[in-house]
């Protein structure tokens, strides 16, 4: 039998969720969820059902199996835990929650005997982009030796539409908004992903271009990071700035982002026994070259990406295995709160000047 999912929230990411459902065999859209007279039209065109609310849905004849909460950030915490006491796994859009407190309640409610069946995923789902997957094999197979430093940009340019209408909450830290918590929280679960926890981080903010009032959220910082493991990194993070040095442009992995071909990188990974830029997947070493010694000529190897399927489907057919019981979490609750702990952190240091030490056991007693 397909497990009935229902979107909850039918803005910029919720319907692109819901096309990887309608698409999926083993998955059935079942409901649409979104207090916004615009969603009635948004469940049509999905040909689904819609509800003005969780609440309407959980009591109405197309109750869910699972959800895909996709709702601003303030708002997953208290969606997730309704869903959960109506017995729905949930699939939660990143980040966990606006707040680390509102974050530990979730896994706490989450890790009750009472919930121990329902399956808790969160949505980072650039754990299974392509170029993402990749990278994880090179590092894992060794061939760049010991991990010795990363360095990282997210920069690019975000119109005016983007903080308009609906789209307010963006602007203001309190509501979850800010390229911090939105896009940043997205590379340190990468980086947490690649390199194991982050246990300080240090941050100067960049110079605001947008006018406050109207805007208090952050536009971006410079970051020094350590982890756990003894790698050290490096990273600016803007969303004020026309450059192609991100993710999205890298990758192409967002369709209403175009895809920058040749100098997008946004990754440099560098081992004792060589070095890799991402998405390029080019290494480079000695390996070739008699001598390992800077003055010997580099060996390049350009490294194939595997398959090109689309990170969101893969997520999704992961959920299903999670739900059926036949995967765990690739992102845990324990992950996803691990991610906004290190955010919260980034902006401690920014507004201090001061570096942020993090307890990679913060997380100790939530399990999920
Ligand atoms: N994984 C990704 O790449 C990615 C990309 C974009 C957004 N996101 C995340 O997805 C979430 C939504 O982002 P967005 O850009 O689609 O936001 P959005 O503002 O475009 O859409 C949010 C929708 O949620 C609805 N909503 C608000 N409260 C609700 C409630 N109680 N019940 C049901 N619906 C409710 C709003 O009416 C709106 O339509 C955010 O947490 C964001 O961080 C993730």
């Amino acid at each position: 039998m397909p497990i009935k999912i229902a979107i909850i929230g039918a803005g910029l990411i919720g319907p692109r969720h819901a096309k990887s459902v309608i698409n999926n065999p083993d998955t059935e859209l079942i409901a649409l969820v979104d207090p916004m007279p615009t969603g009635i039209q948004t469940a049509s065109d999905l040909g689904t059902n819609y509800y003005p609310s969780v609440s309407a849905l959980l009591s109405s004849p197309h109750r869910p199996d699972a959800a895909i909460v996709c709702t601003p950030n303030q708002t997953h915490v208290p969606i997730t835990k309704e869903l959960l006491s109506g017995n729905v796994h949930v699939l939660l859009e990143k980040p966990i929650s606006n707040t680390i407190e509102t974050g530990h309640s979730l896994l706490s409610l989450a890790s009750s005997p009472e919930y121990a069946h329902l399956k808790l995923l969160v949505g980072h789902h650039r754990r299974f982009n392509p170029y993402v997957r990749a990278t994880k094999s090179i590092l894992e197979n060794g061939s760049l030796g010991r991990t010795i430093a990363v360095n990282g940009l997210w920069t690019l340019y975000k119109p005016d539409s983007y903080f308009a209408g609906n789209g307010d909450w963006r602007t203001s830290s309190a509501r979850g908004g800010g390229v911090i918590p939105i896009n940043l929280v997205h590379d340190i679960d990468l980086m947490h992903h690649f390199f194991g926890p982050i246990t300080r981080v240090h941050a100067e903010g960049i110079l605001p271009q947008r006018e406050n009032p109207t805007h208090d959220a952050d536009e971006g910082a410079a970051l020094t990071l350590r982890f756990a493991s003894g790698v050290v990194g490096s990273f600016v993070v803007c969303d004020a700035t026309p450059s192609s040095h991100n993710f999205e442009m890298g990758t192409g992995e967002n369709p209403m982002i175009p895809k920058v071909e040749n100098g997008s990188d946004f990754y440099r990974i560098f081992g004792s026994a060589g070095s890799l830029s991402v998405p390029d997947l080019t290494r480079w070493s000695y390996d070739n070259s008699g001598e390992k010694s800077w003055s010997s000529p580099l060996t390049v190897d350009q490294i194939e990406i595997p398959d090109n399927a689309a990170p969101f489907d893969l997520q999704l057919a992961h959920f299903v295995d999670v739900v059926r019981g036949d995967a765990v979490p690739s992102c845990s609750g324990e992950e996803g709160l691990r991610a906004l702990i290190v955010c919260e952190a980034v902006q401690r240091a920014m507004r201090t000047g001061q570096p942020v030490e993090i307890d990679v056991d913060l997380l100790a007693g939530s399990k999920k």
